[in-house]
């Protein structure tokens, strides 16, 4: 497999002012990771962890205070020029559009920053345009545009230099679940034309659905590297059950050796949704005999482990 992105002991730091003390927090401290040419790689993790800094440091936006990172082979401190014509980058919600300009004039404007040669411009902007599905909107002044459609306007532009890289960091932050639906569909395309994506995000479904591999990233550190069903597959050892139930005792519950991670929501007065995680040799009339002598049960079922799971798991662990 052809590594298109080598990442090694990767470390930033950030200078921080604190009552005139200068201080220094190490936001990466050494993090290692590929990336295959094609893939959607998803890097995920608590807010703070680390990942618009690497995405920063990936796009050459900002130096690594130290380590190795190769973009198709080349130096992001050396070669950051040569790097920067073949990758492009969104920041989830920009707000860098030039609302006065029609988004028409927007591509126009960075097809020439770009250096896209004349006669391809028209037909690139096209193109772009009929991607994000705003060829209808192409004469439209860009600030009577809805969150969505902005999102997509910036989404046509990272790609108007034809990158073979793509850094889409939190691309369906704060959109409805339709347009956000929308977003994840165009990225699915992008990667079909071979556009290697690297994603972040805070949706686990998203990141489950879209991304080949996955990177888990907590306080600076990587945790786990694997695909959506080896991360899974890791916690194989949990079973996972949604039950309905009345007379709910928290303490109870939590205080039972048997139900981990116990999430509780009120349905209504008296009724509960729980879920929770046991342990695999337990079976499901143990549970269930068990959970009845801490509630009423009126349903119990079990569910599948999803990213989620293993995502809470795995960053309760490496805090
Ligand atoms: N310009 C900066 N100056 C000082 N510290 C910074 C700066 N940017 C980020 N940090 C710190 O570096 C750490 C990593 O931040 P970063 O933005 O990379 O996290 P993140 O994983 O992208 O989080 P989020 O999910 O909230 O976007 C955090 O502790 C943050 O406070
Ligand atoms: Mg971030």
């Amino acid at each position: 497999m052809n590594k298109i992105i080598e990442v090694s002991e990767l470390t930033r730091e950030y200078s921080v002012k604190n009552k005139r003390k200068k201080e220094i927090k190490l936001a990466l401290k050494g993090i290692s990771f590929d990336v295959h040419e094609g893939e959607i790689f998803g890097l995920l993790g608590p807010n703070g962890a680390g990942k618009t800094t690497t995405i920063k440091v990936l796009t050459t936006l900002l130096t690594p205070t130290s380590g190795d990172v190769k973009i198709m082979k080349k130096d992001v401190v050396k070669e950051g020029e040569e790097i920067r014509s073949n990758i492009n980058f969104m920041f989830g919600g920009e707000k860098g559009v030039y609302g006065r300009l029609t988004i028409w004039e927007y591509l126009k404007y960075f097809a020439c920053l770009y250096k896209v040669p004349i006669s391809e411009q028209n037909d690139r902007i096209r193109e772009l345009l009929k991607l994000v599905e705003l060829e209808d909107k192409k004469n439209h002044k860009i600030y009577t545009f809805s969150k969505g459609m902005i999102q997509r306007v910036h989404i046509a532009r990272s790609l108007i230099n034809n990158p073979n890289i793509l850094f889409l960091d939190e691309p369906t932050i704060g959109l409805d679940p339709v347009v956000a639906e929308k977003i994840r569909v165009i990225i699915e395309n992008l990667s079909r034309r071979k556009i290697t994506i690297i994603l972040t995000t805070h949706y686990m479904k998203e990141a489950d659905d879209l991304c080949d591999r996955i990177g888990i990233i907590s306080q600076g550190e990587i945790q786990v590297i694997g695909t959506p069903k080896e991360i899974k597959g890791k916690f194989s050892h949990l079973n996972v059950f949604e039950a309905t139930c009345r007379k709910i005792q928290e303490f109870s519950l939590n205080e039972h050796n048997l139900f981990k991670q116990v999430k509780v929501h009120q349905i209504n007065e008296d009724l509960y949704f729980l879920r929770f995680e046991v342990d695999n040799s337990q079976s499901y009339e143990r549970v269930r005999t068990e959970l009845s002598k801490v509630v009423e049960v009126i349903s119990l079922e079990q569910k599948e482990l999803t990213l989620e799971d293993a995502y809470i798991n795995i960053v309760k662990v490496g805090k």
